[in-house]
């Protein structure tokens, strides 16, 4: 057998801008973290990126180069780091204010922080109804808006001589919008731009000036941003990757792992109550109805997607599911995750399965902003443009191609996030099939 043809890809040269619209307390616990490690004061723990390894060839080769060895990622030590905030704190304030890390881990980096000052943004309070901005930009149109955004992306990339960039969405969730006719093509979508439609979100600006500046893009909230026909045309258009939406963290992590359980042995589940408490900002985003709509519809349509209920109606035909977010101040970032589940086995006969994730937002969520950045970078330099669903190992809602529905089972993401390595790379896909093991030569 021939080995494949490894993908022909750019180096990893010069200095990766990483822009962040959004800089609250993931932003900032990704790049205090980031820096923490750079200046060799911590483990970039929760990183595949950094801590993962990788099996090539058969298991009796013993190969298993850690990814960033395998693959050519930018390296941390290149990395430079730019965003935009309606709320004008530099990183040490925002970070500070955001309460993830403990005061120690931000006063050692302090003089980095300080220095990281967010870009007046493009906001508009009819999107995130319970924050009010004053580092915000003017303009006519959104598409001025738009036109400021792209000027910002030049002139940061010049300013620090930067040789690519990437950009990931950390800033809040917008209010629930549904596809429309502006979404339908890149035509329809820039002409509503000038009309100042209102089913064209901050988010979707960003987006656009970032693929119109041949700038990969990542969504880290549920919002539908890049997640429609108009971007990803761009996208396909200018040789872009996207991919989205919304980090894939605390209950929803858990979740897909347990339910590909419950179907992986035929375990039947009549209800999964799922229950939040959380009292960082996001989550008093996330107390105004329309910006949880968002939310829960990312979050709902998972169980759905895995559990196939038209193949095993008997089984999960019947799923009572519900999720819900409650804005408690005094956990601040440590989310606590409840979830109750009914399922139901051997003759029909009932049992219950309760987990209580006590988790941390922000220090779950930072890792993946880092690996994005570096693996949309990669997908880039590679010539992957559209919708890269190999990393849809990162996301709660992730975006698919039309017609295919998305892949939620957090082990199948990841075999498909390896083997995407292993197919960039020129190694042999793994299947896992593993018979050569047992045939006598
Ligand atoms: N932490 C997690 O586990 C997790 C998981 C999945 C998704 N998310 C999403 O990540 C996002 C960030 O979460 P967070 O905890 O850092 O929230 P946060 O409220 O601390 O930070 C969000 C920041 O975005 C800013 N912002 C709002 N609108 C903006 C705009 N138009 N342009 C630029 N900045 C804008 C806000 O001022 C704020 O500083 C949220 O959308 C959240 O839902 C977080």
């Amino acid at each position: 057998m021939t080995a494949p043809t490894p993908r022909a890809i750019r180096p990893a040269q010069g200095r990766l801008g990483v822009l962040l619209p959004g800089m609250g307390a993931v932003a900032t616990t990704f790049m205090a973290g980031v820096e923490s490690v750079r200046r060799g004061l911590a483990l970039p723990i929760g990183s595949v990126t950094q801590m993962g390894t990788i099996r090539l060839g058969k298991r009796t080769d013993n190969r298993s180069p850690k990814i960033k060895d395998f693959v050519p990622l930018a390296k941390l030590d290149d990395i430079v780091f730019g965003g935009w905030d309606p709320i004008p704190d530099d990183a040490f304030t925002a970070a500070t204010k955001a309460g993830v890390l403990e005061e120690k881990h931000i006063a050692r980096i302090a003089d980095f922080l300080k220095a990281l000052k967010p870009m007046p943004a493009v906001f508009d309070q009819y999107y995130v109804k319970k924050l009010h901005g004053t580092n915000v930009k003017t303009g006519k149109t959104k598409r001025d808006l738009a036109e400021q955004l792209r000027a910002d992306i030049r002139a940061f990339k010049a300013a620090n001589k930067l040789d690519r960039l990437v950009m990931v969405w950390c800033a809040s969730t917008e209010i629930f919008i549904q596809h429309s006719e502006v979404h339908a093509s890149l035509a329809a979508f820039e002409k509503a731009m000038e009309a100042n439609h209102p089913d064209i979100a901050p988010s979707m600006l960003y987006a656009w000036a970032a693929l119109m500046e041949g700038v990969p893009f990542n969504n880290g909230a549920p919002n539908l941003t890049v997640d429609f026909p108009a971007m990803q045309e761009l996208a396909r258009q200018k040789g872009l990757p996207i991919a989205g939406k919304d980090f894939k963290t605390g209950q929803t992590l858990m979740k897909t792992v347990l339910a590909p359980m419950l179907k992986a042995r035929m375990l039947g589940l009549s209800g999964w109550y799922s229950t939040n408490i959380l009292g960082n900002r996001d989550g008093e985003v996330l107390d105004d109805p329309e910006s949880f709509k968002t939310k829960e519809e990312s979050k709902l349509g998972v169980l759905e997607h895995i559990l196939q209920p038209s193949l095993y109606p008997d089984l999960y035909g019947k799923v009572y599911h519900k999720v819900r977010i409650n804005y408690y101040p005094p956990r601040g970032d440590n989310k606590e995750g409840w979830d109750n589940i009914d399922i139901f086995g051997w003759l029909g006969y009932p049992m219950q399965i309760k987990v209580d994730f006590l988790c941390r937002d922000s220090i779950l969520a930072a890792p993946i902003v880092l690996d994005l950045a570096l693996l949309s970078d990669l997908a880039h330099r590679a010539g992957m443009s559209g919708i890269q669903e190999w990393l849809s190992f990162y996301f709660k809602s992730p975006m698919a191609a039309p017609g295919l529905t998305p892949e939620h089972d957090l082990f199948i993401q990841q075999t498909k996030f390896k083997n995407t390595l292993r197919y960039l790379m020129g190694e042999d896909q793994i299947t896992h099939l593993g018979l050569e093991y047992y045939q006598s030569a």
